[in-house]
Parts: structure tokens; sequence; C-alpha cells
């Protein structure tokens, strides 16, 4: 593992500790969801369909939740982090909801053969790409988990909503695309603005739409959908004014820019030409 994968781990390591441990937590509201609150959104589950018995892989699962909610809906579900400290409380968490799913520790850019051709379904939600050094091996594993005819479903982050900084004034000040390391120093959380936190580095990585279904096609994928969404039903980055309907959207000028894409792309029963 390179020096910034290996700091990336330390501050999600760092993160999957305190996430879902405080009472103004955000995104991770463990009690209601031991209570049975579904924390998968809309976009998501559409895509998903019927998880029913399917075999269905979390990438970038974190400490599980998300995991634990496809089981809830009759997965077989299985979720993978490289995160230890992420994994370790995602199987604690499994046995406090009474639920069953497994987890494996791994780097998403070389997930283990175990894992290969195993399942209809690999999903990874908001937060991912921004991570990955290497998008085209991060493209080549999913898909390598796929049975012929299985399915990647991705919604994340909209790259034009990552280069925003403020929308009032607008500035935009990240790179849209290009996939060269941004270094940062970390302070807290955006799961809670109060908890204390420990300042550590970090690189992210910044993928236009084009890149991404590009890395998709390249690994062998074929593109089912790839949509654009202005409006989300969280904010994902604590930046977006909510509107009368309960929706996030990111206003400009008259109209509104992407905040989210999804996108599902298949591994073909025989390899296209
Ligand atoms: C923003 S979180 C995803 C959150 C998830 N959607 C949820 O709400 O539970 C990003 C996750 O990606 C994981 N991650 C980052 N880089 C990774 C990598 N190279 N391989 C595997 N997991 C990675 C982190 O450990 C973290 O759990």
């Amino acid at each position: 593992m390179n020096e910034e994968t290996a700091a990336n781990r330390a501050l999600w390591d760092a993160r999957a500790r305190v996430h879902g441990t405080t009472a103004e937590d955000r995104f991770y509201d463990v009690p209601s969801f031991l209570a049975g609150r579904q924390t998968l959104y809309g976009i998501e589950r559409d895509l998903a369909g019927d998880v029913k018995g399917r075999d269905l892989l979390h990438l970038h699962c974190h400490f599980g939740m998300d995991t634990l909610n496809w089981a809830r809906l009759g997965a077989r579900a299985t979720g993978t982090d490289f995160s230890p400290a992420a994994i370790s409380r995602a199987r604690e968490l499994t046995v406090r909801a009474g639920l069953r799913a497994d987890f494996v520790e791994a780097d998403a850019q070389q997930l283990p053969q175990e894992l290969a051709a195993r399942f209809d379904l690999a999903i990874a939600t908001y937060g991912v790409l921004c991570w990955i050094a290497d998008l085209d091996a991060w493209m080549r594993s999913a898909a390598m988990t796929l049975r012929p005819g299985g399915a990647l479903i991705m919604v994340d982050l909209h790259p034009l909503f990552q280069t925003v900084a403020t929308f009032d004034p607008f500035v935009a000040d990240w790179p849209y695309g290009g996939g060269r390391q941004q270094q940062e120093t970390v302070v807290g959380t955006y799961a809670d603005a109060n908890v204390h936190m420990e300042a550590l580095d970090a690189a992210q990585y910044p993928y236009s739409l084009g890149e991404i279904v590009t890395a998709a096609v390249r690994a062998g994928l074929h593109i089912d959908s790839l949509r654009e969404h202005t409006e989300a039903e969280f904010d994902p980055r604590g930046i977006l004014p909510r509107r009368a309907d309960g929706l996030y959207h990111l206003p400009f000028s008259a109209t509104h820019l992407p905040v989210l894409y999804s996108l599902k792309a298949t591994l073909p029963a025989s390899p296209l030409r």
C-alpha cells in the first residue's frame, strides 16, 4: 500500500471509530437504524430493483449500515472496505442488528479473488471515487466481482458539484476531472461538525463523468444508464439549501446544477466485440 492510500486509510479508520457514536451525527444515526430505519435512498433502490435472494456486494461499505439495509431488503449482502476499523464495527453492528452479512477488508482497487464472479450486483454510493488514485483499477476490480449479466450500480457526488466550494458567491476551487492528486489536511468529519478529531492528511482525486464512464467501458461493462440528478434527498457536503419539498439542490442563476450522478453498467453475458 502506498503512502497516500495508507494516509487515507488512517483518516477513514479515525472516522469509522467516531461515526454513529455522537448524538449530533447528521448521517449515521445508529439507534434509529437498529430500530428499523431504512438508510438507503430512492436512487440506488430504484436502480437495484428487487434484491431479494440476490448476491450483492457493497463497495466502500464504511461501518456497514447500508450493507445491512440491503440485507434487510432480502439480499445476500457482502460489504467491503479498506478500513479495518470500519470492518470491525460493521461486524459488531451485524450482530447487534440481528442480521446476516459478510464483511471483507480490502482495497477496492485490488479486490481479492475470493470475490471474483460471485455477485449479481456491485453497489457503491456517496463518496466513492474521489478516494481512488487508479480509476481503471477500481472499475476492473468492481467488474471482476460480477457474474455475467450482473450489474455495477454507482450513485455518487456529481463531479461538477465536487468543484463547488460555495454557491453564494459562486466559487469553484476543485478541478473538474483529470485524476490529479489533491492533497488536503482534514480536520473533523462531515458527519458531525462538533466532534473533535486530530487533523489528518488525505489525498483525493477528481474524475469527470467522461472519465468515469470511459473507465467502466474499458473494464468491459456495458452502460445501461447514466443520469445526472439536480436534486438529492440529503445534503452530502453540508452546503446545499433545502427546498420546501424537502429536497436539496444547487442553485445557479435561474436554474440548478447537478448534485449527483447515477450509473448502471452490466457485465455482458458474452464479451462485447
Ligand atoms: C464517504 S464513505 C462511503 C460512505 C457510505 N456510502 C456510507 O454512507 O456508509 C467512503 C468509504 O470509502 C472507503 N474507502 C476509501 N478509499 C478506499 C479504498 N481505496 N478501498 C476501499 N475502501 C475505501 C472508506 O473507508 C469509507 O468507508
